[in-house]
């Protein structure tokens, strides 16, 4: 590989995303699990789908999620510490202060949150160091009002009232002016829009790197 992970994780880090604690009962009437997770996608409508990648190393265990059912508690943009607190790996008493309810199978399902989804695991496919655990919703409840914490860049975020829409997916944009670069292995790549028109990249920064895996 031409880089290494500290890159790859920056370059991943430019696509924002929102935040997710995944909770899940304990089998043996335990300590729940909750695990922040922004690795979280729909899958598919009809089933409802969902997925998010699970490192294999991860307390919630593969092999844990595999035989139990599971809640995405997607965060609202004041739920940045709950973040926090549920990728800590050293916390002991975990729940203590954390206000939650349960689903009726023990789920723990996270207040304040804009959307709750219980889900049973559907699969369970390879992922490298992580699992992509694919899940069936079984019920939901979400907020029509409230801003999602957002992720990017290895910061958290809000958007509050500040949010431009832009388009709506189904309306028909006007194609912007398309020039062609050059990458360092040669290909030739159609850039649009700031990075196009000035040679330094966006905001006078450095032009885009290009870096391939070795095959
Ligand atoms: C913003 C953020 C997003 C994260 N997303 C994921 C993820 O998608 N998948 C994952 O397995 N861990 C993710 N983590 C890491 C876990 O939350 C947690 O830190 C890690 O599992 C260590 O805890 P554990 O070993 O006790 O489970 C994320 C952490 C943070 C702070």
């Amino acid at each position: 590989m031409s880089f290494d992970v500290k890159t790859f994780r920056r370059a991943m880090g430019c696509f924002a995303t929102g935040i997710t604690v995944v909770t899940a009962a304990s089998a043996d009437g335990g300590e729940p699990f909750g695990v922040t997770i922004n690795s979280f996608a729909s899958v598919s409508l009809e089933p409802p789908l969902v997925l998010f990648c699970l490192a294999r190393s991860s307390r919630l265990s593969p092999d844990m999620i595999a035989t139990r059912s599971f809640a995405v508690n997607v965060l609202a943009e004041d739920q940045a510490p709950l973040s926090m607190h549920f990728a800590r790996s050293d916390s002991q008493r975990r729940w203590t202060g954390v206000a939650a309810g349960r689903h009726d199978d023990g789920t723990p399902l996270l207040a304040g949150c804009l959307a709750h989804l219980h889900c049973t695991t559907e699969a369970i496919h390879d992922g490298g160091d992580h699992v992509i655990v694919v899940g069936r919703v079984q019920s939901l409840d979400w907020q029509h009002d409230g801003h999602p914490l957002l992720y990017v860049r290895g910061r958290y975020g809000r958007l509050g009232d500040l949010f431009v829409p832009v388009a709506a997916p189904g309306d028909v944009p006007a194609v912007p002016a398309v020039t062609t670069v050059e990458t360092v292995s040669g290909d030739a790549v159609a850039m649009t829009g700031e990075a196009s028109r000035s040679p330094q990249g966006p905001s006078g920064t450095a032009p885009p790197k290009w870096a391939t895996p070795s095959r």
